[in-house]
């Protein structure tokens, strides 16, 4: 068990347990911030830059990897599991002996690596087969992900820990549309995990203390969510796949924090995003290749996916986890739990803490993914609630009643 102290207080990264009271109602006449001002954005990129050059320093107090706690009994799905942080993810809570589903779109590479894994026979019991699966799950399609959520519910068994590990960044690409119609970063980085993290809530409260791991990034403080143009098509801003990353992994703290804040501590479901490092995956693929190349050439900066897999796995084991949640929702802290790669409790961006900002996304991203406004109060007593995606004529929990 890795030594890690995440309830002591450290002031350089924990948030301040006093929170300056939240701004004012917003008014009709208050003029809408259409951008980060150049300090915010300065300021952000200051912390990537420090989480580039200093991850390994920072978190040099960490093993490699990261010894886990029992797992045996815990049920884990791991979206993205196919490659880089999700596979070292999945591979890790497997072979310490939990029951993994790999939910990923690509579900012959998942065989393959299940097969390559059992034949090292290195895992949990030396040699005894893992219990994993394979479950198919493409975010770029909203209606594949109420689809794998009605056929996960419909086992009527427990979720202990969803962990929402896929993405994209699609470096230099042209803007790309899912066939929903949205923006792909926002997609698959924020919208379909949002999708899916609602669409099992019946089966975390059966597998509650429960949590839902986000896997974001140290970019979200660089980016920037406009409400009224989640799409990156009114020109209002240039879109670049930097500004498509960047909201997207913003987007995700601040529906992250409103669902934290309006989750009832009976429901036991603790919600936290975190940063894994700047890491050496496929992530980099759309990358020039000579700049591929100098990823090879500075390996001392740049985190193996194993070590880019340590945050993940920290924040979905460790005991103190959903003791540091409640901590912040006691404190009536306007942001959910965001861990740094350094498996210590980080403060997200200065707009993440936009509390008008937080719940305009909120509202959006329930209109955008077809859910209703009260999703989350009818979900949480046990309600069923219907989603505009997915193969409605099912039998599952989630039918619709209406
Ligand atoms: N690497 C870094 O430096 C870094 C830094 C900060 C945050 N992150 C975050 O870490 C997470 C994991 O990224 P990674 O670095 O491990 O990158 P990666 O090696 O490219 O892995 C991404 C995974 O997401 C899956 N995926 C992509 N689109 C999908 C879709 N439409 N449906 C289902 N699965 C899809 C990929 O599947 P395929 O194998 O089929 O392509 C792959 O398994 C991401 O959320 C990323 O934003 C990474």
């Amino acid at each position: 068990m890795a030594n890690i102290q995440l309830l002591e207080k450290d002031t350089a990264t924990s948030p301040s347990p006093s929170p300056s009271p939240p701004p004012p109602p917003s008014s009709s006449k208050k003029k809408r911030k259409e951008s980060l001002g150049w300090i915010e954005w300065l300021r952000g990129w200051m912390y990537v830059i420090y989480e580039m050059l200093f991850q390994r320093i920072v978190a040099s107090h960490l093993q490699n990897p990261l010894p886990l706690p029992p797992v045996d009994g815990l049920t884990c799905i791991v979206t993205g599991s196919t490659s880089g942080i999700g596979s070292e993810i999945a591979r890790q809570l497997a072979e310490a002996g939990a029951h993994v589903v790999m939910a990923v779109r690509n579900p012959k590479a998942a065989h393959e690596l299940i097969h390559k894994w059992q034949s090292q026979g290195s895992g949990h019991g030396h040699g005894l087969p893992l219990n994993i699966e394979v479950m198919e799950l493409d975010l770029l399609s909203l209606d594949s992900v109420a689809r794998f959520a009605e056929a996960w519910n419909a086992r009527m068994g427990p979720l202990h820990v969803l962990i929402n590990n896929a993405g994209i960044f699609s470096i230099g690409e042209p803007q790309k549309f899912s066939k929903d119609g949205y923006e792909e970063h926002m997609q698959v980085n924020h919208l379909a995990p949002a999708l899916l993290s609602m669409l099992l809530f019946p089966s975390l409260i059966r597998g509650s203390p429960s949590r839902i791991i986000n896997v974001n990034s140290v970019m979200h403080y660089v980016g920037f969510v406009d409400t009224e143009d989640m799409n990156v098509v009114a020109g209002k801003r240039k879109y670049s796949s930097l500004v498509g990353y960047t909201s997207s992994k913003l987007a995700q703290v601040m529906f992250s924090s409103v669902l934290h804040r309006r989750l009832p501590a009976e429901a036991g479901i603790n919600v936290v995003c975190l940063s894994p490092g700047v890491v050496h995956t496929n992530v980099a693929r759309d990358l020039p290749k000579v700049v591929q190349a100098a990823y090879h050439l500075i390996p001392y900066f740049i985190f193996s996916a194993q070590e880019g897999s340590r945050s993940t796995l920290f924040a979905a084991t460790d005991p103190q986890v959903p003791e540091y949640c409640e901590y912040l929702k006691s404190e009536d802290w306007p942001v959910c739990a965001f861990l740094s790669q350094d498996c210590r409790p980080s403060n997200p961006s200065e707009e993440a803490h936009n509390i008008d900002t937080s719940l305009n996304v909120w509202e959006k991203t329930l209109e955008m993914i077809g859910l209703p406004s009260d999703a989350l109060e009818r979900l949480t007593r046990g309600e069923e609630i219907t989603c505009r995606y997915g193969d409605k004529s099912r039998t599952s929990t989630l039918e619709t009643t209406s």
